[in-house]
């Protein structure tokens, strides 16, 4: 298989996009697309200061890299959630090690250190997730990504998400008719109520796209996923994605893209739902629920149990 750009040996051919690059190319092309997709759906423009949520995923790590061979203006965010199997440190290592070759600037929130729990800790002491922490998890990561965006004066909050990732939600939402969640499923989200603009720069790329980007430029990621991921709904329609992928090359894509269409021509318009918030009582962070916000509640617990602990002890 040859480049279809200079006719040396291809190392990566998409079958989706019926084309197959060399390692030179592909380092073009790559970043070529997702500033179209930045520009195309008015994710940030470069006189914006936008804020990197990094994971140390090939994802976020990947992209990272491209927003600064672009010349964005990118600051990133860790948060270290206190997952276990060395999950949590080797994942802060990379990213610490990929900002400082760089000498971007590199933001850490640890939930231990700043909180006083870990995620796992945190999700046995309040009780929720059903003995899993990825919903007290996610909950976390919303939180203290939208508060670190609006302290630090960003304009926008980037994520790594990609086109698997929105595909795997799409079929969930789309299985279970879920209007309000389908409604807002879009590559922006608008900044509103003392919520930041949230994009996903990524929405349009295959994560096999990001896995050869990262092997050929040499950026050194986590390969391994959460220890508590295994089992999830979302990686089993990702199986099942993948399986009507490998028999149509671009059905991800094609059903993505249908999708963002049908949005835009008012399939979708009834089922918005506009949430009134309001700022939490004890952090000013927006919420929707009447005095404290749920992350308060939650951590509110956890102060509670270890008092409680304390005048046992
Ligand atoms: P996930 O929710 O793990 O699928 O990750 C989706 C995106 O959220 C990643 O691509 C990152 O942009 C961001 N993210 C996930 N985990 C973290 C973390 N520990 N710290 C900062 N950002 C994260
Ligand atoms: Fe949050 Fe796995 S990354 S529980
Ligand atoms: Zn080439
Ligand atoms: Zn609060």
């Amino acid at each position: 298989m040859k480049c279809k750009k200079c006719d040396t040996t291809a190392v990566i051919n998409m079958r989706q996009h019926k084309l197959a690059l060399c390692g030179e190319h592909y380092l073009e092309w790559l970043p070529e697309q997702v500033e179209r997709f930045i520009e195309k759906y008015r994710m940030f423009t470069r006189d914006e200061k936008v804020l990197m949520a990094v994971s140390g995923g090939k994802d976020s790590l990947g992209l990272w890299d491209i927003l600064h061979r672009l010349g964005y203006h990118t600051e990133g965010l860790y948060i270290g959630l206190g997952i276990e199997q060395n999950y949590s440190d080797e994942s802060r290592r990379l990213s610490e090690q990929f900002a400082a070759a760089r000498g971007l600037t590199l933001h850490i929130v640890d939930v231990e250190d700043e909180f006083g729990a870990t995620i796992p800790e945190l999700s046995v002491i309040s009780n929720r997730g059903h003995g899993k922490p990825c919903s007290v998890c996610g909950l976390n990561k919303r939180y203290i990504m939208n508060r670190a965006a609006l302290e630090g004066g960003f304009d926008a909050l980037v994520t790594g998400h990609n086109l698997d990732d929105e595909v795997a939600v799409l079929m969930q939402n789309t299985f279970n008719w879920a209007g309000g969640y389908l409604a807002r499923q879009a590559p922006v989200l608008p900044a509103h109520d003392g919520l930041i603009r949230k994009v996903k720069p990524l929405c349009r790329i295959y994560e096999r796209e990001m896995t050869a980007y990262c092997l050929v430029r040499g950026i050194e990621y986590i390969y391994e996923e959460c220890p508590h991921a295994e089992g999830s709904t979302t990686i089993y329609y990702k199986e099942i994605l993948n399986r009507m992928e490998g028999d149509r090359p671009g059905a991800k894509l094609q059903f993505y893209i249908s999708f963002l269409q049908a949005k835009e021509s008012g399939l979708f318009a009834n089922a918005e739902q506009h949430v009134e918030l309001h700022p939490c009582e004890r952090c000013g962070q927006p919420t929707s629920a009447p005095g404290d916000c749920s992350w308060c509640r939650m951590w509110e617990k956890v102060k509670l149990a270890k008092k409680t602990v304390t005048m046992l002890g």
